[in-house]
């Protein structure tokens, strides 16, 4: 519990992990599979205003339009939806909450809360159906890995999961973001399912993020993080936060940083307990959860009991 108390003081890092978590960062870091070469700076001492600043000026939420090779000559300008991310709530929603699939939020009786948000977000495969007293059940968008749409066991085509939602999916790209290099050497190939969607669901807005975007977030958490974290994107969970703090003026986020109902449960949905699934294993997500705390702007009380994190909107804020 000691640990947990800390996190929510911001005050951990990563020798304070099991030993088995400690060796898979130290893997990731040896592996560098995406090729990252981190030219920036360190720069741990930034307010938590600086920080936010920082982030709004420099992020930019950028999805593929086909306007790039090889998308471009793949015809792709005519399978992407024509509005784009950015303009399609040209006004915003005003408060918003994000929902982690943590096993932390059973038994939170949030559902209720949750639901009186304007726009929800939640994240692959994670139910509301079953978990309405605790999680809710508006969902406004969803961000998937490309495991979501293209493994069979998800059911991506025909699952009511990922219909009448705004569907933004991502792959780890090379940190160069050559898009030819991905494009030939996905993760997971969700370019073929991608266009398949599209033609069959041509009014639902969906989305392939670009990695330029999410080696900018990357590049940001490294700047800010005193250890070198691993050379892998960030979580669903933290490009999702970034995504609605730039279309919401508010931003209350569920069950990242835990809630003292803390447990290894992975996800409130599955009954897989892996204390890598909150701390981070593949994702630096232990260093989000840090810039996350900074920036917090809401009750502590409510980080302990809801764990809860409340976020202004960057059209909200003036830097
Ligand atoms: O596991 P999955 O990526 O689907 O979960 C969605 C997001 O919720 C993660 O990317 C992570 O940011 C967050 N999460 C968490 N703790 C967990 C499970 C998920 O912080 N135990």
């Amino acid at each position: 519990k000691s640990f947990l108390f800390r996190l929510w003081r911001g005050d951990v890092s990563s020798k304070m992990l099991n030993p088995r978590l400690q060796k898979a960062m130290k893997d990731y870091l040896n592996a560098n599979k995406h090729g990252v070469k981190f030219r920036g700076k360190q720069n741990s001492q930034l307010t938590s205003e600086q920080l936010f600043c920082e982030l709004k000026a420099r992020v930019k939420i950028r999805t593929i339009d086909g306007e790039e090779a090889p998308f471009s000559v793949l015809g792709w300008k005519k399978h992407v939806p024509q509005t784009s991310l950015n303009k399609l709530y040209p006004r915003g929603f005003g408060s918003c909450a994000v929902v982690m699939s943590a096993g932390a939020i059973l038994n939170s009786s949030l559902g209720h809360e949750i639901d009186s948000h304007d726009a929800v977000l939640r994240f692959n495969s994670a139910p509301t159906k079953g978990y309405e007293k605790d999680v809710g059940n508006k969902t406004t968008m969803r961000i998937i890995n490309s495991q979501i749409v293209t493994n069979p066991n998800y059911h991506f085509v025909g699952n009511s999961l990922y219909k009448d939602v705004i569907l933004v999916a991502w792959d780890p790209a090379p940190y160069s973001s050559n898009l030819d290099k991905w494009y030939k050497n996905p993760d997971y190939n969700l370019f073929t399912p991608y266009v398949q969607h599209r033609s069959k669901n041509p009014n639902q807005p969906f989305y392939i993020l670009h990695p330029k975007f999410i080696w900018q977030l990357w590049d940001i958490i490294q700047e800010n993080t005193k250890e070198k974290i691993q050379p892998n994107p960030p979580s669903s969970g933290f490009i999702g936060i970034f995504i609605m703090m730039s279309m919401c003026s508010e931003v209350h986020v569920y069950e990242y940083i835990p809630s003292i109902r803390q447990t290894d449960l992975c996800h409130y949905h599955e009954h897989y307990h892996d204390a890598a699934c909150t701390l981070g294993a593949y994702h630096p997500l232990l260093y989000e959860k840090l810039l996350v705390q900074r920036m917090n702007t809401g009750l502590k009380e409510d980080l302990y009991r809801k764990g809860k994190v409340v976020l202004p909107g960057f059209r909200s804020a003036r830097c």
